[in-house]
């Protein structure tokens, strides 16, 4: 496994890589929920690169960039073991040298949800993800389902600027007790961590309503808020039922729907998501 950081060392050794290539974008510290990306990569693709930067763009001023977990020496022998060949771990100034001044800006589907509650981190994060596409020129790129409206705008952005590639979204990996993995839960305590269990569960309370016919997107939502409330530790800040690929939220679900949310546990803010009708 190669480990580079200058663009210069990138783009030679990335020369050399048998085609397909796969990237994998991750902002490191990572988990089994960045490693299933890393695999599926391995299965499809001759070449795996994997992308390790923690994108200052795509923070808020009072989201803490600074305290991002960060193990990089851990990282690579976690993608060494899974099989990555490339690895590129830029600096913020080489991403973001004195001058900088070009920026990505998706506008609709970039606007509800997570683009809502985090003003100008959708423009951080296709930013930075169409520089590593420049940079690495990827024929596949791997995203999980788990940021769900990144993986939305990031398929729009693709197909809006042409990059010649293909996005490929990776199904949620969570944890024994179904907690979606996430670097942020490391910063749950241990009586957050236990309670933080309600949110796969309020999801499939509201699955299991629509598999037994209930289609009002309002009465979904509802019972999703209901199973939150019943857990005083969460504080819930959104639930959403949207179009999957739109993000438009719904009345009533004709086909699919995204159900998705953003809970708080104590300062920590945890998203998930599930898709009804697939
Ligand atoms: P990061 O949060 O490190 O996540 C990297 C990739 O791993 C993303 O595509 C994310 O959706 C995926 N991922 C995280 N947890 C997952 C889980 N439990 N199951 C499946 N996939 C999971 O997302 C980012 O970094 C950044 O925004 C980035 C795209 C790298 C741009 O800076």
């Amino acid at each position: 496994m190669i480990v580079v950081t200058a663009i210069t060392e990138l783009t030679s050794h990335r020369k050399a890589l048998p085609s397909p290539v796969g990237l994998v974008p991750t902002m490191g510290y990572l988990h089994e929920g960045h490693l299933s990306l890393v695999r599926q990569a391995r299965e499809e693709c001759a070449s795996v690169a994997v992308s390790i930067f923690v994108n200052p763009t795509q923070f808020g001023p009072s989201e803490d960039l600074a305290a991002y977990p960060r193990d990089l020496p851990r990282d690579l022998a976690l993608l060494e073991e899974t099989g990555a060949d490339l690895v590129w771990t830029p600096t913020p100034e080489i991403m973001y040298p004195p001058g900088y001044q070009t920026w990505v800006d998706v506008e609709e589907i970039t606007q509800p949800l997570e683009g809502a509650m985090r003003p100008g981190h959708f423009r951080g994060v296709t930013t930075v993800v169409a520089k590593l596409f420049n940079a690495v020129q990827p024929d596949r790129a791997y995203f999980g389902q788990k940021d769900a409206q990144q993986a939305a705008v990031i398929r729009q952005m693709v197909r809006d600027l042409n990059f010649p590639l293909e996005v490929v979204i990776c199904p949620i990996v969570r944890e024994p007790d179904d907690l979606a993995m996430s670097s942020r839960n490391v910063y749950l305590n241990p009586q957050q961590r236990a309670a933080a269990g309600v949110i796969y569960r309020s999801l499939c309370a509201a699955k299991e309503a629509f598999l037994a016919g209930e289609r009002d997107a309002a009465k979904l939502k509802r019972i999703i808020e209901a199973v939150l409330a019943s857990e005083p530790l969460a504080r819930t800040q959104y639930v959403s039922c949207a179009d999957p690929t739109t993000l438009v939220e719904l009345e009533s679900v004709e086909d699919k729907a995204l159900l998705s949310m953003a809970v708080y546990f104590g300062k920590t803010r945890l998203i998930d998501n599930m898709i009804l009708g697939e």
